[in-house]
């Protein structure tokens, strides 16, 4: 007995991969699993595709908007929160047809913006596949007359073009075939798991390599179901990358909530996910879109908090991008081009905290400070051990003047006028050896604008609380969120921009809010801060 058990624990320790427990055939040593996730860590740039059949209402029937920006949960939803007539929604899918859909030019853009992969939704919550199967007649060959796999030509054009191929496959909710409630919490039922089984096989069997399974919303009581999928993939394409979406702790990395950034100091594998306006699905009526810098900063802080940042599209019915997504695709693009070797193959910040002006990214001998603070026309650098033999700024290879104090573990830098022009510059040291630090003299602190600030995004009723602090509620969640009475912000009230520092809301009062970010909130009441100081 004692021998057997030393054999486990022995086995526990080659293998101790926490996966390993978590099911029965797949046994994966840690080198292994470091091994297949090498590629997807590397890659910190990916975008997410939401398109199906919802993406024909824009986020509106019947003359009602159902989008994120109306407090809803986002376009994509549209099937069960408009509560659409499912013959309705069958003769919407039979007029979905995207003649102007280019996989090809999909994934020639998402390379010239520096993606690395790419996630498009196989089947979302409406259940309809965007490809062909024989699990049901709820897909695009048989149930709309498009007739063409959408899923066909986008595996084969990711193929052609080196891009990694991600697929969306709602496992957990499916409003079609499983259960039309928002709050399901029904067992799941043989016929429904035959039908995920049959679509996972197809899926995994019909396109060649898939690299990621983006599961989404599963949940740890439907444990039966999570794990059949995970064996799934396992059996048919054991380097697949799993999200943790599946549940019960069956994938490979960690995804945080929907739109929130990850904090510094994070560790592991661990992918961000966010929305360029406020919807994953078309939605023609979101006009609350992400300024390109400000997408690039969210590249730029995710790769120094050691996450991937995963940027969503939501694809016109007809199968083009909007000309907004276009734009920021070409920034990013363009930004990347430039400064992607500071994002690339990089490790996030060694430090728990940021400094004000920004973090940093490392590989080798090299350091790479990404400015998406605030900051003048020097920044103090702490907690860096090693000698730095020379600076420069990454998109131009312009000089950049350093003063070193060794005893201090820190040193001053002169930025450049011109790099502080940029949307997120970034200086490189380049090392004497890598990077060596001291913890204790690096920044241990967040910084008070990320202290303060609830990170995770939320579109719901605004109700004061208190002095400064009040809640956001909506159908699903409730966060709290307190005002720091030191920072100035930008107030939308009833149309007029007004700047105050800290305010008061009138108890009882009810507002909108969209409050989508965590450093910059935009809301339709609170609409930017605008000094951190
Ligand atoms: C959510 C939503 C969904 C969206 C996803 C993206 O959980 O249900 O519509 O696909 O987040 O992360």
């Amino acid at each position: 007995m004692r021998g057997i058990c030393f054999i486990l624990v022995y086995l526990c320790c080659c293998f101790g991969h926490t996966h390993l427990f978590a099911q029965e055939a797949f046994i994966e040593s840690k080198t292994d699993f470091h091994e297949r996730m090498q590629w997807w860590a590397d890659a910190r740039f990916g975008m997410f595709l939401h398109w199906g059949v919802y993406s024909s209402y824009g986020g509106e029937w019947n003359g009602t908007d159902y989008g994120k920006e109306t407090g809803g949960p986002s376009a994509e939803w549209i099937y069960l929160k408009a509560d659409i007539p499912k013959v309705e929604y069958e003769n919407t899918a039979w007029h979905f047809n995207p003649i102007k859909y280019d996989a090809t030019a999909w994934v020639k853009r998402a390379k010239q913006a520096g993606v690395k992969y790419m996630i498009l939704t196989a089947k979302h919550h409406d259940g309809f596949a965007l490809f062909n199967t024989q699990a049901s007649e709820w897909n695009i060959m048989d149930a709309s007359k498009h007739k063409k796999d959408l899923i066909r030509s986008y595996v084969d054009a990711c193929h052609h073009q080196g891009m990694h191929v991600g697929l969306y496959y709602s496992h957990e909710k499916d409003w079609y075939h499983r259960c039309k409630i928002h709050r399901d919490t029904s067992s799941v039922s043989e016929a429904y798991k035959a039908l995920v089984r049959t679509h996972l096989k197809e899926l995994l069997t019909n396109y060649g390599t898939i690299d990621v399974l983006w599961f989404d919303m599963g949940m740890n009581r439907h444990r039966d179901l999570n794990l059949m999928c995970q064996q799934l993939v396992r059996e048919y394409q054991p380097q697949c990358i799993i999200s943790s979406r599946i549940g019960n702790h069956l994938g490979d990395y960690k995804n945080l909530g929907d739109r929130e950034l990850a904090m510094p100091g994070c560790k592991g594998y661990i992918e961000s996910i966010m929305t360029m306006h406020l919807n994953w699905g078309f939605d023609k009526n979101d006009s609350e879109w992400k300024t390109a810098n400000e997408v690039i900063s969210m590249l730029s802080r995710c790769a120094t908090r050691n996450s991937n940042f995963v940027l969503n599209l939501g694809p016109q019915p007809d199968g083009r991008f909007a000309p907004e997504e276009n734009v920021r695709l070409q920034a990013i693009g363009e930004w990347l081009e430039k400064n992607g070797e500071a994002i690339y193959s990089t490790k996030g910040s060694p430090f728990q905290g940021e400094y004000h002006w920004g973090s940093l990214t490392h590989k080798k001998h090299r350091v790479y400070l990404h400015l998406f603070g605030s900051y003048g026309d020097e920044i103090k650098v702490n907690g860096i051990v090693s000698r730095v033999k020379k600076a420069w700024c990454l998109h131009n290879h312009e000089k950049v003047d350093f003063q070193q104090n060794p005893e201090e573990a820190s040193f001053n830098l002169k930025v450049p006028l011109k790099a502080s022009a940029l949307p997120c510059p970034i200086i490189v040291l380049e090392l004497a050896e890598t990077l060596q630090v001291n913890k204790e003299k690096g920044p241990i602190d967040l910084p008070p604008v990320l202290k303060h600030l609830h990170r995770k995004s939320i579109t719901g009723r605004i109700t004061a609380t208190e002095a400064l602090g009040f809640t956001i509620e909506n159908d699903n969640e409730k966060i709290k969120f307190k005002l720091n009475d030191k920072l100035k912000y930008r107030i939308n009230d009833k149309g007029t921009i007004r700047q105050v520092s800290g305010f008061h809301l009138q108890e009882e009062s009810e507002y909108k809010v969209v409050y989508t970010d965590v450093e910059e909130p935009k809301v339709n009441f609170i609409t930017k801060i605008i000094d951190r100081k």
